[in-house]
């Protein structure tokens, strides 16, 4: 008769152990049984990276990184990448279920009429250097709303929570556009909520001297599928950093900003802007077998190659690059996307990169259709951050009400020295 339990043997003490299993794992807080002495402190499990460890149950996202399956809420990312919006996958997230008519409409209605910020934001923004980094900007800006909504910290109501999530998320196109804005030296173009949250997002980067910026249907329509396809990604890094800072019950801002930050690091998705600086420094396809080399010798890594869960593709990266066709059709051929193209075709080929099972991921292309949309480098992890919102005040709210949840406070394996008496300095050698 087969039982949901890991039967164990301490070899060290000849003792056994039963583990329960539950969803295909055991409770790492039932090794701490396994001691030799009693006095002990008891096993612990040890995972760098958390390659192998499973921080929560959730039902928000779905990845099955062998066959390159990607879901939101149980729905295929390609049927939602093919017939939904942004703002309705962001609801779909949050809320678990699609929206009806009505539902619909008042959450389009309270995200587009909280598209403004306070003054005083537009002014310390302005603050900063002409060139600084617009992840730079967005991260402390971010961090900075906490002071504007104070009330944010009241985590535990939850029509205070939902203000706060509607707030960032409409809120975060529009502190990106001033950030874009300010790099470019232009003033800063206020929301324009006739338009679509996707189109007064291009209204509020490229508006200049028109009356009505009217945004192009076809950039409109494939940037609003670049944010469904990043809108969230389980428990990644940035994601994984929004549920440790906010398991000890700080504001969603400053939560929020930590997660960006995690977002802005080159292995993560800052990877987009590494992307496309690799390809410039390649410049030309006669360059890739050379370059490809390097990375084989270990001098440096595939920028958008190889992920932590998908083993196989990643379908975000194909979705992107059938989307690129379209937005080059408007913009004109990407000739970086030449160099892209046979840096994938050496890659899927070559056993170094077979072997370790890596292969284009979300970055890879995305950059390209980025610079061919004319958004500086600089900018690609701002684009990654704004779609990614959801995801994380979503991963957030659920870890606030998972009743298991505690605040984050990992172990160590301790092997510095032992107990020692201080030594005066004349005494030191
Ligand atoms: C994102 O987690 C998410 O879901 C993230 C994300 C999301 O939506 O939130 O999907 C977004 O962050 C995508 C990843 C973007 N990052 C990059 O493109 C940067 C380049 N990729 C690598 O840094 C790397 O592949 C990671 C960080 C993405 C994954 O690293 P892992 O899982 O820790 O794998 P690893 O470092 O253990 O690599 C295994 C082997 C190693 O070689 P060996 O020591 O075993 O011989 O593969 C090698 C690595 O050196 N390797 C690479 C490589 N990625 C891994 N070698 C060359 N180029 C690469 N890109």
């Amino acid at each position: 008769m087969t039982k949901d339990s890991l039967s164990v043997t301490d070899n060290r003490t000849g003792k056994s152990y039963e583990l329960a299993i539950k969803n295909d794992t055991i409770n790492a807080m039932d090794l701490r049984q396994i001691k030799v002495n009693p006095d002990d402190f008891g096993m612990l499990s040890y995972d760098p990276g958390f390659k192998n460890t499973a921080s929560t149950e959730s039902t928000i996202t779905y990845i099955d990184g062998a066959k390159g399956i990607l879901r939101y809420r149980g729905y295929p990312i390609e049927q939602l990448a093919a017939s939904s919006n942004y703002l309705e996958v962001a609801y779909l997230i949050l809320f678990g279920e699609l929206p009806n008519q009505a539902q619909y409409d008042k959450w389009e209605y309270d995200i587009l009429h909280h598209t403004f910020v306070h003054e005083n934001i537009t002014d310390f923004m302005k603050a900063f250097r002409y060139d600084a980094h617009p992840m730079g900007m967005f991260i402390a800006t971010i961090a900075g709303m906490s002071t504007f909504y104070p009330e944010g910290r009241d985590i535990h109501d939850a029509d205070n929570r939902l203000r706060q999530i509607e707030r960032l998320i409409a809120k975060t196109p529009t502190v990106a556009a001033f950030s874009y804005r300010h790099l470019r030296g232009l003033p800063f173009v206020y929301p324009d909520n006739d338009l679509s949250y996707t189109g007064n997002f291009l209204n509020m980067l490229d508006k200049m001297t028109q009356i009505k910026y009217k945004p192009n249907p076809a950039l409109e329509r494939a940037l609003d599928v670049l944010f469904i396809l990043h809108a969230d990604h389980e428990q990644n890094c940035g994601t994984a950093a929004m549920r440790v800072i906010g398991s000890s019950e700080t504001d969603p801002y400053s939560a929020m900003a930590g997660a960006a930050a995690a977002l802005y690091g080159p292995l993560h998705g800052g990877a987009n802007e590494a992307v496309l600086r690799m390809l410039v420094e390649i410049g030309d396809v006669k360059n890739v077998p050379a370059f490809v080399e390097g990375v084989k010798n270990r001098e440096r890594l595939l920028m958008g190659f190889g992920h932590r869960v998908y083993k196989n593709f990643d379908p975000r990266a194909s979705i992107i690059k059938s989307i690129a066709d379209e937005v080059f059709e408007v913009t004109g051929r990407n000739p970086l996307l030449d160099i892209a193209l046979e840096l994938e075709r050496i890659a899927l080929e070559d056993d170094f990169f077979v072997q370790r099972n890596l292969y284009p991921n979300v970055d890879f292309y995305s950059g390209i259709i980025y610079q061919a949309m004319k958004f500086p480098i600089a900018m690609f992890p701002v684009l990654f951050a704004i779609p990614r919102t959801i995801g994380w005040l979503a991963q957030w709210q659920e870890m606030l009400l998972d009743k298991e949840q505690k605040i984050a406070r990992p172990r160590q394996v301790y092997l510095g020295s032992d107990e020692r008496d201080y030594v005066s300095m004349e005494d030191r050698k």
